[in-house]
């Protein structure tokens, strides 16, 4: 039978909603995961950076803004074996200066996406899927990269119905 990894990307801490800043025990990425993984049968990946970035917003925009610059692959803090038992890898990641964060560079890149399924699915604050698909896609050269899902991270929670016709369109549901 296929099988499915949800490979993640989020951070809790001081995030910005709707005007105002406020501190936060799960990141929006996270919430969308935590929906999806009631809905289909997936293993689930967490993408932790080893150093993370800070809790505070601020720093943390400066701080992932260099990483993007300088093409950084931050070290994390742990990696599947591998993914050969795996034909589709849900990639959920919020948009960091309108792609990836660079943490999901790290885990694309350390293995052989050929001929492997990747449905990306991004939070974010406007900017929606922004270049995310193209860098995937020059990340983890050989997948079949889809369409991806855009979600308003700051109503993550009512993310459900859209999340569930997108599982459904791609075969999942
Ligand atoms: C470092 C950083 C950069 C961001 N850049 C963008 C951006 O370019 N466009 C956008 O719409 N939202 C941007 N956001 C907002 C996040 O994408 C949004 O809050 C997302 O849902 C956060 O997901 P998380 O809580 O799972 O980490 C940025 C947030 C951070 C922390």
């Amino acid at each position: 039978m296929a099988k499915t990894l949800i490979a993640f990307f989020s951070r809790a801490d001081e995030n910005y909603f709707g005007g105002a800043m406020r501190y936060v025990k799960v990141g929006n990425t996270e919430i969308v995961c935590d929906l999806m993984k009631e809905m289909i049968d997936a293993d689930v990946f967490r993408i932790e950076m080893k150093d993370p970035y800070s809790p505070v917003y601020m720093t943390c925009i400066e701080e992932a803004k260099r990483d993007l610059r300088e093409k950084a692959r931050p070290e994390l803090v742990s990696y599947p074996d591998g993914i050969d038992g795996y034909d589709t890898v849900i990639l959920a990641y919020p948009n960091y200066w309108g792609t990836i964060p660079m943490a999901v560079a790290t885990f694309l890149e350390r293995y052989d996406f050929t001929g492997k399924t990747i449905l990306p699915l991004c939070t974010n604050e406007g900017s929606g899927m922004g270049g995310s698909e193209r860098t995937i896609k020059q990340c983890a050269p050989g997948a079949n990269v889809k369409k991806g899902l855009p979600v308003t991270g700051s109503d993550a929670g009512n993310s459900g119905a859209a999340v569930k016709r997108w599982l459904s369109s791609n075969g999942l549901l």
